[in-house]
């Protein structure tokens, strides 16, 4: 039996032209595992995928699947299936026959072919196309059919490179969902690429976040969250996107605060715990808070709140994003998106909050990431 395990060691990509794409990329992912590369366009995910599927040289390092190292072996004896963001299905061939090509080309059996192409059909529900052409299927019927050509092969490994790029919004939140059935159905590794941070938190066993062809973080989709290790991660993983702004760590006696517009925020013990082990100094800082974790405060007097003017707010549904020029300290405004469920705003707020209304709000500490503001690099 073997096993799907990959290693990649020290992997590097330099095209031709002399671009670097992939900079000692360095990962082991467990069999069975499902893993998301996720990154902003250009940072190297596509060629990281690539690599492995044996569609590019691996310029320098190592690549291994099980206890196979492969970076010299044909993409078709590496046991992999790749469906691309184009579908490019063969328009003369029946969804049948497009299933079953590929199997008919390394001359499986009759049966064992019908047998395997009848069974994904029925896993992607698309039984009844078994005889149309693509061309007489919609966009997600026919990316069903990209998905089940790669699933009949019964590979070890499947990659995925943006599949569902190409659909409508409500299509690719309906395919996302079939994803992860499709995950519970079949026992394959799998490895997915995405520039989409929902696709990523959602599918994803561990996520890798790349940038400019380095690997950020890697993780579980609630320790990017929780933990994000720099500060583009932070900006990367969450909408809307977590608020920065420039603030300080000061450290008095044995105790840390962060000033942030004119309020202190008290920090908790783990958190003053690590910063003391840590060695952190007072000092500049970026301070980070996601919009959902901002807290109103009803009372005018209490201490170390902030204060701000509502700009625009945006109404979608259960929830409500929420404007605010805020008054972040001396003559400092800024930009704050604030992420408050509906049902949580007085009834005449629910279509929205008036431009100009007045808030009063404050970052609880526990929920505030702090950033060096030199290396952008997460203090805890
Ligand atoms: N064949 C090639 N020759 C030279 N440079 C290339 C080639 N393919 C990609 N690159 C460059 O390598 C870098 C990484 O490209 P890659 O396609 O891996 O990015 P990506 O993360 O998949 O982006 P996207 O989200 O846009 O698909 C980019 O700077 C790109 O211009
Ligand atoms: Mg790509």
């Amino acid at each position: 039996m073997c096993m799907a395990s990959l290693t990649l060691t020290n992997v590097k990509k330099v095209y031709d032209n002399q671009v670097t794409a992939v900079h000692d990329f360095n990962l082991e992912i467990a069999d069975k595992e499902f893993i998301v590369l996720v990154g902003p366009s250009g940072c190297g995910k596509s060629t990281t995928l690539r690599m492995i599927a044996g569609l590019e040289d691996i310029s320098s390092g190592e690549l291994k699947i099980g206890d196979r190292v492969v970076n010299n072996v044909e993409p078709k004896d590496r046991d992999i299936a790749m469906v691309f963001q184009s579908y490019a299905l063969y328009p003369h061939m029946t969804v049948y026959e497009n299933m079953a090509f590929a199997l008919k080309l390394r001359k499986v059996p009759k049966e064992e072919i019908d047998r395997r192409v009848k069974e994904a059909a029925e896993i992607l529900d698309i039984t009844q196309y078994l005889q149309r052409k693509p061309k007489a299927l919609s966009g997600g019927q026919r990316q069903r059919v990209a998905i089940g050509r790669a699933i009949v092969r019964e590979p070890q490994v499947f990659l995925m490179d943006e599949p569902l790029s190409n659909l409508d919004a409500k299509l690719r939140n309906q395919m996302r969902a079939e994803i992860i059935k499709l995950r519970q159905r079949i026992d394959t590794t799998f490895i997915y690429v995405t520039h989409d941070q929902t696709e990523a938190m959602t599918l994803g066993d561990r996520i890798v976040i790349m940038k400019d062809g380095y690997i950020q973080q890697v993780g579980t989709p609630q320790e990017v969250f929780d933990h994000p290790i720099n500060t583009f991660v932070a900006g990367f993983i969450g909408t809307p996107q977590m608020n920065f702004f420039n603030a300080k760590l000061e450290k008095s006696g044995d105790t840390y605060h962060a000033i942030c517009g004119g309020a202190s925020i008290q920090l908790p013990q783990q958190v003053q715990e690590k910063l003391k082990a840590n060695g952190a100094v007072s000092q500049d800082i970026v301070l980070g808070i996601r919009p959902e974790h901002i807290v109103f405060v009803s009372d005018d007097q209490k201490a170390n709140t902030l204060t701000g003017t509502v700009d625009v707010s945006e109404m979608m549904g259960s929830e409500i994003y929420i404007h605010v020029e805020g008054n972040m300290g001396g003559a400092n405004t800024s930009n704050i998106v604030m992420r408050v469920p509906t049902s949580d705003l007085p009834t005449e707020f629910h279509g929205g909050v008036p431009h100009g209304t007045k808030l009063r709000f404050e970052f609880p500490g526990h929920l505030v990431h702090l950033f060096d503001s030199e290396t952008e690099r997460n203090l805890i």
